[in-house]
């Protein structure tokens, strides 16, 4: 929610008191440095320790409600039959309209899945964009990944509301390239993660049911950050200003075949599941459930979570807690924008996203600016982020670089999480950066991974740009900042 004060600015609201806090601390810059290079400039391999605010994800990161660690504490652990599945597919009968429920351990478990079940070689997947454990499991079983956005999607200062939509046209000339009977699903992904957190339209995604329905392709929905999507059909899509976020979900899901989710994002709780009103689709994915997840009735989820989900599938929905990051994301975004930071237009859903390609526009695409900025951000400033670009793209089968369609470094914004302070020092130390962008310089991989290389790989940074940055760094704020 946001806030009109008496001098007209707007800012977001917390429609929460905090009860429990977690402490960090905030080591010195040389501190930093050493960590940042020990980590081979790569955000993922820092310690918490060394972190001052984790804006790496939104995922498994959110503040769970009193309501939810009440649920945690009356669980049933029963290996079969337990409660609190029943209880969580109540939940999920509720607010998604979906009857038969496949529990995992997290989404890509789920993607796992759905690629054993529907994704066979030779097929085609196409979605408004991939997610990296999406295309993974996909291209693992054989698939091939099309994405079919709209020109809009890579525009990174676009005033585009839906820059998540399927292009339509892309759409049906793909299915008539590839023939019906070649497509394993359509895949509609829920804010599209990689470009910055963007909303699809309800009015898009009926459009792609009416295609694909008639030929008997199924829609298959990644509704990890749904209540999201759904805050900006609120916001954004006319005619839904004064319809509820269960409303909305309820008619989103009135035109998919199959829902599944990563639980760590929306329903701040770590776990994931597949949902359908599909008998057909239900079985032929049941099967492998206890094969590589558990029993039907937990599906490697602790039965805690199981029950802290069946909760926060159904907070989700309120309005405030669906609005609770989109809205800080808008702020923080305005508020870099104002101070000349390249940011993604319009803020997305679960992070500002920072353009490298405009903040170190000398850095070339294989020497990783985003990957890079990330490294930047953290010495100066003590805040992780994530890199969204070429170092997320694995090799192709050649071994060359993919360079990606956009170098984006993620500033992710757990839900009810950080306050405003630190979204006011984030936009300081980010500020003070751009002012010595030039210092910053290019990476290049010493250890790599063949598989998404970006969690495990290490870097180094080409003509030790690290130390002079953190130098600059020192001048200006002293050793101890
Ligand atoms: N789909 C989307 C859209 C996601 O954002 C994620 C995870 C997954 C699937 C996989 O789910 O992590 O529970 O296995 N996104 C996290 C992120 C990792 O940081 O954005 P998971």
């Amino acid at each position: 929610m946001s806030i009109r004060l008496s001098d007209g600015r707007e800012i977001p609201i917390e429609m929460h008191k905090i009860r429990i806090v977690q402490k960090v601390r905030l080591a010195p810059v040389r501190d930093r440095l050493r960590a940042i290079e020990e980590a081979g400039y790569n955000t993922f391999l820092l310690r918490t320790r060394d972190i001052f605010m984790d804006m790496l994800t939104d995922s498994g990161t959110n503040a769970m409600s009193d309501n939810q660690l009440g649920a945690m504490m009356v669980s049933d652990d029963a290996y079969a039959g337990s409660e609190s599945f029943y209880r969580l597919q109540d939940a999920v009968n509720d607010i998604f309209g979906l009857a038969y429920l496949l529990p995992a351990h997290q989404g890509r478990a789920a993607e796992h899945l759905l690629a054993k079940t529907f994704v066979k070689p030779g097929k085609v997947v196409p979605m408004n964009y991939h997610f990296t454990t999406t295309k993974a499991h996909f291209e693992l079983a054989g698939g091939t990944v099309l994405e079919l956005y709209t020109p809009e999607a890579l525009n990174t200062q676009s005033t585009c509301p839906f820059k998540g939509n399927m292009d339509l046209g892309r759409l049906e000339a793909a299915i008539r390239e590839h023939g019906v009977e070649n497509v394993a699903f359509v895949r509609m992904e829920a804010t599209t993660n990689l470009i910055g957190g963007q909303p699809f339209s309800l009015a898009n995604l009926r459009e792609v049911k009416k295609l694909i329905g008639p030929m008997g392709i199924p829609l298959v929905i990644d509704a990890s950050l749904i209540s999201e999507n759904a805050y900006f059909i609120h916001e954004r899509e006319e005619g839904y200003q004064n319809t509820s976020i269960r409303d909305i979900i309820r008619e989103m899901m009135a035109q998919v075949d199959i829902c599944y989710l990563s639980g760590r994002k929306s329903c701040a709780v770590r776990g994931g599941f597949i949902a359908t009103n599909n008998r057909k689709h239900y079985e032929a994915i049941r099967p492998w459930l206890p094969v590589y997840e558990g029993f039907f009735t937990y599906g490697g989820m602790s039965s805690k979570e199981v029950e802290a989900m069946a909760v926060g599938v159904r907070e989700m929905t309120e309005l405030e807690v669906a609005g609770s990051s989109a809205d800080m994301i808008r702020y923080f975004a305005e508020r870099l924008i104002a101070n000349n930071v390249p940011v993604v237009t319009p803020p997305g859903g679960l992070a500002c996203h920072l353009d490298a390609m405009r903040f170190v526009p000398h850095i070339p695409q294989l020497q990783y600016p985003a990957g890079a900025l990330a490294a930047a951000v953290y010495l100066t400033s003590g805040i992780r982020g994530m890199e969204r670009g070429t170092v997320s793209m694995d090799r192709d089968k050649e071994g060359n670089d993919v360079p990606s369609d956009m170098e984006l470094l993620r500033l992710a914004v757990p839900r009810r999480v950080f306050t405003m302070s630190h979204i006011e020092y984030a936009v300081d130390r980010v500020k003070w950066l751009l002012g010595h962008a030039g210092l910053i310089g290019g990476l290049k991989f010493c250890e790599e991974p063949p598989v998404l290389r970006f969690f495990a790989g290490k870097m180094e940074a080409l003509g030790s740009w690290g130390d002079k940055l953190a130098e600059a760094f020192e001048k200006d704020f002293g050793p101890n900042c």
